[in-house]
């Protein structure tokens, strides 16, 4: 259906324009800061899919849209492009509201884990497409597969199944779902273009509104561990991803929260599991659970029309009476993965702080790395990851601490790290400076 959307569309362009447009021609408009067409954009788009538009035309044409930006028509007309170069999924035969959440990306974000299974629990269904992770962020999929036989790879038919059956199922996005964004993020990766608000936004809701969700929730990270840095950025790319939700009627919803350290304390795949299941069991740590409640209250409110103080009271009690848990294990069990089975590395150490006071702030781009480099996460797609490496903090931002006192575990196994590298990550100071909010904002 793509290919032949592709072949039909450059036959209209041949035809229309005489063959005339080049893709050089559109890389200068671009260059020029004008504004470019829905044809030029296809041009490029489809000319980089089958081969025409070479690495290094789209790389100039990537960084001309970083420096001078796109509008909002232009924003939608390549998310409209993209949506459409490959497989779309109906979700029409499962029964009732669908909703997708979807993070961009963070450190220690184990939140689908706990939200997907609550959700459920209540009744509401999750039909989820999750990435695995790449550079300094973790992914969902990696995470699940640090259980012991856990699968991500459903085809349609037994995602479908499974969402009816129980309720939630998540697996690993199909080869091709969306793959002019697969072939143009690989190569914003490596070319410096991946910090621009319309490709990050085109980027997301092409593979958000490919998935066949009803309703798309999206948690903006923003601080020193996200991709986007600073509030106003993360107002600018949720408005523009609400935009266009709107333009094709899926109500699109924004959380906004702080990422200037870990979500939770566990940072690696197999450590955020346990964290994910004790939250379930009542016993996780504040950041998390509030993040947890805040998006599925909102969720709860769209999907039931139920208020927000009310939705958290109901969510609250699927955690005590052990039935959001139950659904997990269920969810699990039904995707072949062995909780028994969960491997974490007894080759631990506890380091301590090497000063007294308050900390101000972590550097949670760094950890990340850190992790990343005992084995936690991988540099290229192809890397394996170790599952049962990573680190758990005692302390956050806002606590005090003692010299010697704990202030991380790390959890290792073939690789090791310096010490000296991994407290540099922390800003310790005799006063306690601002605190931030953890919840930012929600735009919608
Ligand atoms: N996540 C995506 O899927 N795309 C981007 O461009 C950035 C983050």
């Amino acid at each position: 259906m793509a290919i032949l959307y592709r072949f039909l569309y450059k036959f209209c362009v041949i035809l229309i324009i005489g063959g005339n447009m080049t893709i050089i021609d559109i890389i200068n408009k671009k260059r020029l800061n004008k504004e470019l067409t829905r044809e030029e954009i296809e041009f490029a788009i489809n000319g980089y899919l089958d081969g025409s538009v070479k690495d290094y035309q789209m790389s100039s044409l990537l960084m001309a849209i970083v420096i001078n930006g796109m509008n909002e028509r232009e924003t939608i007309d390549l998310t409209d492009i993209m949506l459409k170069s490959g497989d779309i999924m109906d979700l029409s035969e499962i029964d009732g509201i669908i909703v997708d959440k979807h993070s961009t990306g963070g450190v220690g974000d184990k939140v689908t884990l706990v939200l997907a299974p609550l959700l459920a629990s209540f009744g509401i269904k999750i039909a989820k497409m999750s990435g695995r992770g790449l550079g300094h962020t973790g992914g969902t999929i990696d995470k699940l597969e640090s259980i012991k036989g856990f699968n991500v790879n459903l085809d349609n038919k037994e995602f479908i199944k499974q969402v009816n059956d129980i309720g939630v199922a998540i697996v690993s996005q199909t080869g091709n779902l969306v793959p002019a964004d697969k072939k143009i993020y690989a190569l914003r990766d490596v070319t410096g273009t991946v910090e621009s608000m319309p490709l990050i936004a085109s980027s997301i809701m092409s593979k958000k509104l490919a998935s066949g969700a009803d309703i798309i929730i999206i948690d903006v990270k923003v601080g020193n561990g996200a991709l986007i840095k600073n509030i106003e950025d993360a107002r600018s790319l949720a408005n523009l991803m609400v935009k266009i939700g709107k333009a094709y009627r899926k109500p699109t919803i924004c959380l906004l929260t702080n990422m200037d350290e870990p979500l939770g304390h566990a940072i690696g795949n197999a450590l955020e599991v346990k964290e994910a299941m004790d939250t379930l069991q009542g016993m996780g740590p504040n950041d998390l659970l509030e993040v947890v409640m805040t998006l599925s209250s909102i969720i709860i409110g769209a999907v039931k029309k139920i208020p927000n103080n009310e939705a958290k009271q109901l969510l609250f009690k699927q955690l005590n009476n052990g039935k959001a848990y139950d659904k997990f294990k269920e969810f699990v069990k039904k995707q072949g993965g062995n909780l028994d089975d969960l491997k974490i590395s007894d080759k631990v150490f506890s380091i301590k702080s090497d000063k007294s006071g308050y900390i101000n702030k972590i550097d949670t781009l760094r950890l990340g790395e850190i992790a990343k480099s005992i084995g936690a996460g991988r540099n290229t797609l192809e890397d394996k990851i170790d599952y049962e490496v990573g680190i758990v903090l005692s302390k956050k931002v806002g606590d005090y601490v003692e010299k010697d006192e704990e202030i991380l575990k790390v959890y290792l196994n073939k690789k090791d790290v310096a010490i000296v590298d991994l407290l540099e990550c922390f800003t310790i100071d005799e006063e306690l400076k601002n605190v931030p909010k953890l919840i930012l904002d929600i735009i919608k």
